[in-house]
């Protein structure tokens, strides 16, 4: 049993190099890719502030995402890479900080309560993953601060988990 704790009163950047050692070790239980994908999004889920969402697509067919473990609301279970936030994510590689999803073409509402998004993609040896998709219900919820750590932390989640699913992106 882990307790866990981020203090948000903390500058974002601390806060962050706190929760890299918690998630190390809470990771460390298991390489199984259901356990730690699921253990990760509710880490984030339940520790950061302000998220409505936090979870999973994975690369399961080409050109095409599939829901995969996450904490919130039931959501779509399909994106193509064309499609979305987390479509952008999985077709450029490129990480997609978005400030307010509503001036975001082709943005997937799962819950219209969403203002804010950050979707990093996820490559184990160069092949891609999916993407790690959080929402938020305040605009422009996610800064540099919050990229870095969150990218740190997914580093960490690539690296202490065997990647057995049949990746085609
Ligand atoms: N908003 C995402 C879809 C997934 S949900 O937010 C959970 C997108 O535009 O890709």
């Amino acid at each position: 049993m882990y307790t866990l704790n981020a203090d948000v009163s903390q500058p974002k950047a601390e806060m962050y190099a706190d929760l890299l050692p918690q998630c190390q070790g809470l990771l460390s239980d298991s390489r199984d890719m259901i356990v730690n994908l699921s253990q990760f999004s509710a880490l984030l889920f339940n520790l950061l502030p302000d998220l409505n969402w936090a979870g999973f697509y994975l690369s399961a067919a080409p050109e095409t995402l599939i829901l995969g473990p996450f904490q919130g609301k039931v959501a779509c279970v399909t994106i193509p890479f064309s499609k979305g936030v987390c479509g952008a994510a999985a077709r450029t590689g490129d990480i997609q900080c978005i400030a307010d999803v509503h001036a975001f073409p082709g943005h997937i509402a799962c819950d219209a309560a969403s203002r804010s998004e950050l979707v990093i993609p996820l490559y184990f040896e160069d092949r891609l993953i999916g993407v790690l998709d959080l929402d938020s219900p305040s605009p422009n919820r996610f800064d540099e601060e919050d990229v870095r750590g969150i990218n740190a932390l997914c580093q960490c989640l690539i690296t202490q988990t065997d990647w057995k699913w049949q990746f085609q992106a």
